[in-house]
């Protein structure tokens, strides 16, 4: 349900009647205390285009829009704005209804579409790093918000598992097995593996020249060759999956669509180029000229597809992907989730593949760039001695640190629970404070601030998640089995009904602009609002009406149902207790 969307409807038909066909409608929340949950701001527009007093063409809307049922009042105020105060009455309303569905009355899009997301894509070669602790997470949030809305999402997982690169490890690893090594204990950790293979490369003589035989062969379809880079990516991708499963990402290996997948596509794309004459050679390379993209001498942006040597680049292969996605998944919208750094190349491709019909009219192409991970210092975040910090162990030490967090609150913890909670704070402490910041700015990682159990944390909202489920505890009752009438008195529980009911508007948004922070700010207001509701509003005193025990006992159901949806959303588990 959205209540923003019902609103605009019935002004619209108010606008209509008042002969101002197709004129915006802008509701908006109202900020201030007082003046109502919405607010109308659209009279002043029309009075200057009407040349007519904005309080009275204000007035003239307010008698004709009919909002008797949602609205107990409506006022113009200040030079024409139209304040709404919703009636508690139909907000109970609306909560009953809420809590009696499934999905807690989160309706599907309008328009459905088939979105192809396109993210976490590690390279093969190395171990998981931070960069893609942030691709995955917050695509696989985008991923969850777009399937909860109805969407149809086809994930794609754009592994770099082809290059150059290749032909030194498969040399390397090649070396190992004659040695009698078993390919899961050479390739135990990839990041030393890379290492020993580079020393190699760049000192051992004669191995650079084996190197470059390999990814020959390789390229040529070698049958042992191309054996031997199966077993190394099949052994990379299950590293890739214990990560994956570590933070409660939906990847598996049937959203694995590497680089490698478009070999077969990337000569006839190169074709297809020249044949339409979008594709030039210069200097023996195949290249497109953009002058959309000129510098300020009017110079076009020259973007290669195809090497001197014939070889073919990370843009050849994105122009395939461009190609299959829009022509066989019938993609209506696609979004690439990867650092900033890649939103040249990002718009470039856009443009060549409009120009050469890989993408069709009406399909949109989304770069979705992130912002990079600081440490405390600023500076891109690094081990001690500089080198990149392995994804796996930075998981390991959030679990380690939520463990020290958990023994001090709760010393007399059960092993098991213990066991349970500190992987579902670790991680969930991590996930939260990347998503929660905006997608688009740097931040800083801060182990300290991000298992507070103060501010826009994982464990403020997780807290605030155990304190509903106490209140199910004490009062001998299931979650599920709430019910009975709901009147809306108080101003914490009106405030905390109608964010609940605004749910689906944050999502709506987390869906269109692919910002998992806005249901993150939702969530944090949803704890703050419950934590209000919670210390004036009592449940289980004996003062307490039975009228009000049973519609704050629903009130806690919707928070409790709200919020552990939401931080499913996001990949973060709650708990009982913590
Ligand atoms: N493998 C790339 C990287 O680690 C990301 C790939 C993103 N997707 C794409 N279609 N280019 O930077």
């Amino acid at each position: 349900m959205q209540i923003q969307q019902i609103l605009v409807s019935r002004f619209e038909q108010a606008l209509k009647k008042l002969g101002f066909e197709d004129a915006p409608v802008p509701v908006a929340k109202a900020n201030r205390p007082g003046f109502g949950e919405y607010q109308f701001n659209g009279a002043m527009a029309l009075a200057k285009k009407a040349k007519q007093n904005p309080r009275e063409i204000a007035q003239k809307i307010l008698d004709t829009v009919e909002l008797d049922d949602i609205a107990s009042n409506l006022e113009v105020a200040g030079p024409g704005f139209i304040n709404i105060h919703l009636d508690a009455s139909w907000l109970s309303q609306q909560v009953t209804q809420a809590l009696a569905q499934d999905n807690l009355g989160v309706a599907p899009s309008m328009h459905k579409q088939t979105v192809v997301v396109d993210y976490s894509a590690p390279n093969l070669a190395k171990e998981m790093h931070v960069g893609h602790l942030r691709s995955t997470i917050i695509g696989d949030a985008v991923v969850k918000c777009l399937e909860r809305l109805g969407h149809k999402v086809i994930r794609q997982n754009h592994m770099g598992d082809w290059g150059t690169q290749f032909g030194m490890l498969l040399a390397h690893l090649n070396d190992k097995l004659k040695q009698n090594e078993v390919a899961e204990t050479a390739l135990s950790d990839l990041e030393d593996f890379y290492r020993e293979a580079k020393v190699r490369f760049d000192e051992e003589e004669g191995f650079a020249d084996i190197a470059r035989e390999y990814v020959v062969k390789l390229q040529g379809g070698d049958e042992k060759c191309l054996s031997l880079w199966q077993s190394f990516i099949d052994i990379s991708i299950s590293h890739s999956e214990e990560v994956y499963e570590k933070l409660g990402v939906s990847l598996g290996r049937q959203d694995v669509m590497g680089e490698s997948a478009y070999n077969d596509d990337l000569a006839p794309v190169i074709s297809d180029l020249k044949a339409q004459d979008i594709a030039q050679e210069d200097a023996g390379a195949q290249v497109v000229f953009l002058p959309e993209l000129a510098d300020k001498n009017g110079k076009p942006a020259v973007y290669i597809v195809q090497k001197s040597g014939g070889g073919y680049l990370y843009a050849t292969t994105d122009l395939a992907a461009i190609r299959y996605r829009s022509k066989q998944l019938k993609a209506d919208r696609t979004l690439i989730f990867t650092d900033a750094r890649q939103a040249l190349h990002f718009k470039q491709t856009e443009i060549v593949a409009r120009k050469a019909g890989f993408l069709g009219d009406n399909e949109s192409y989304q770069h979705c760039p992130f912002g990079m991970m600081l440490g405390k210092d600023n500076k891109p975040f690094k081990t001690r001695t500089g080198g990149t910090i392995k994804l796996v162990d930075l998981l390991e030490e959030a679990i380690e640190r939520a463990e020290a967090l958990i023994l001090k609150r709760l010393p007399d913890i059960s092993a098991a629970s213990l066991q349970e909670t500190k992987t579902k704070l670790g991680i969930g402490a991590v996930k939260y404070a990347d998503l929660s910041k905006n997608r688009t700015t740097d931040y800083v990682f801060d182990w300290d601030s991000m298992l507070s159990f103060e501010g826009n944390t994982a464990p403020y909202i997780q807290y605030a998640y155990t304190r509903t489920q106490s209140v199910f505890r004490k009062a001998g009752i299931q979650e599920t089995e709430v019910n009975g009438s709901i009147i809306i008195e108080h101003s914490d529980e009106k405030a905390l009904a109608l964010h609940l009911l605004q749910f689906q508007d944050a999502l709506e948004i987390v869906a269109k602009e692919a910002t998992p922070h806005i249901l993150c700010a939702y969530l944090y207001e949803l704890a703050t609002l419950f934590s209000r509701f919670y210390e004036n509003c009592p449940i289980l005193k004996a003062e307490v009406s039975a009228e009000q025990k049973s519609t704050r006992l629903q009130l806690n159901a919707l928070m409790a149902k709200t919020m552990q949806t939401g931080l499913e959303i996001l990949g973060i588990q709650t708990m009982q207790a913590m």
